[in-house]
């Protein structure tokens, strides 16, 4: 049976709807806390998996070693499920798998790109489980012949890297074609009544990052956090691009003296190319290196006004700083409240 059919028969329940999810996850509920680097460390994600949700630790650029440290202080923090998310064109990433699986870690994200086959192959033999970011509906098909156990769609909403489309549309094209995995959404969600409406449509549950930067166990600095309780909807902008040829990887972020910055750097760079002093490389390469540290600069340094305060639309529904298992409540309370009065109403 069509699972939206039983929509005002009195027994859905929030719970209900996050069942495929949550068992999918071994997690009370179907909410993965987003792998944010520099934010999603220890404390973070084992704040996340105590409250019941789904933590992931973001591996970023760290290498092995410093992974399975990171793994193992977690587990120290937690007797819940967590995961890890690794970027797939780390040079390591074989190892990477590797040393999640040797610390028994059940459930591996890979971002930033389609994994080769390799890592997933890896990551399956050794027990885990498989989650893959899909931008279209084609590529969701093909990472679930790949062998990817379960999807995340991104939205162009979201904090960090991005891709084009809004998960409105996303969410249109996948969600109704994609059942054979559970599929989670990501992007611009802040409270329960929208994680409901994807629910609803058959979503298996949400990944937020946003959401999560100013939760009291995240290490981020003050002035990154006050950032968020400050920012709206409208100041988390993607990058800029100065010129078609020179392409920038879009990533969402709140505007701030860096982002005016790159923009003059871009100009400069492109003079210097068309006056025949950089080559066509090492003009991209240039551009390319502007962000290097730049997160970090602003996660733990607190420079947020040169470095990179990445932050999805969100952001303008950050409005203090809370405990994590508060926020996951206030998101459960909202979305139990919103499918009472819908209830009600038919
Ligand atoms: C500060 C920040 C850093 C992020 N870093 C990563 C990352 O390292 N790897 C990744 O896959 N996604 C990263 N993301 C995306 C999140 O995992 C998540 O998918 C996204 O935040 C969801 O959208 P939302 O911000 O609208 O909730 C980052 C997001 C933010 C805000």
């Amino acid at each position: 049976m069509d699972h939206m059919a039983s929509s005002g028969a009195g027994a859905e329940t929030v719970e209900a709807l996050m069942a495929r999810g949550a068992a999918f996850l071994g997690s009370r509920y179907a909410i993965l806390g987003g792998a944010m680097s520099w934010v999603s460390e220890r404390n973070l994600v084992a704040a996340l998996s105590n409250a019941g949700a789904f933590g992931v630790i973001a591996c970023g650029a760290m290498m092995p070693e410093r992974l399975a440290e990171e793994i193992e202080a977690t587990k120290r923090l937690t007797s819940q499920p967590f995961g890890v998310n690794l970027i797939t064109m780390h040079p390591r990433l074989l190892e990477l798998v590797r040393v999640s699986l040797d610390a028994g870690v059940g459930h591996i994200v890979f971002a930033g790109g389609i994994p080769p086959g390799a890592a997933i192959k890896a990551a399956k033999e050794g027990g885990a489980k498989v989650i893959c970011f899909a931008p279209a509906l084609a590529l969701a098909k093909k990472l679930v012949r790949s062998g990817a156990d379960a999807l995340v769609i991104e939205g162009s909403e979201a904090g960090g890297h991005i891709g084009p489309v809004s998960l409105t549309v996303l969410a249109q094209e996948i969600l109704p074609y994609m059942r054979d995995v559970p599929v989670f959404v990501a992007g611009g969600i802040g409270r329960g009544e929208m994680l409901l409406s994807y629910l609803r449509m058959g979503a298996a549950g949400a990944q937020l990052g946003t959401r999560f930067v100013c939760a009291v166990e995240s290490i981020a600095h003050p002035n990154f956090k006050k950032a968020f309780i400050r920012g709206a909807a409208r100041d988390a902008l993607p990058t800029t691009q100065l010129d078609p040829e020179f392409p920038v990887i879009p990533v969402r972020a709140l505007q701030n003296a860096g982002g005016r910055r790159f923009i003059e750097h871009q100009a400069d760079v492109i003079r210097r190319f068309r006056a025949g002093e950089l080559t066509k490389e090492s003009a991209q390469l240039d551009i390319e290196h502007f962000w290097a540290g730049a997160l970090r600069r602003a996660v733990i340094d607190g420079d947020v006004e040169n470095g990179s305060v990445m932050a999805g639309q969100s952001v303008g529904l950050v409005t203090r700083e809370q405990p994590a298992a508060e926020i996951i409540e206030e998101l459960l309370q909202q979305a139990r409240v919103a499918l009472m009065e819908m209830q009600a109403r038919v």
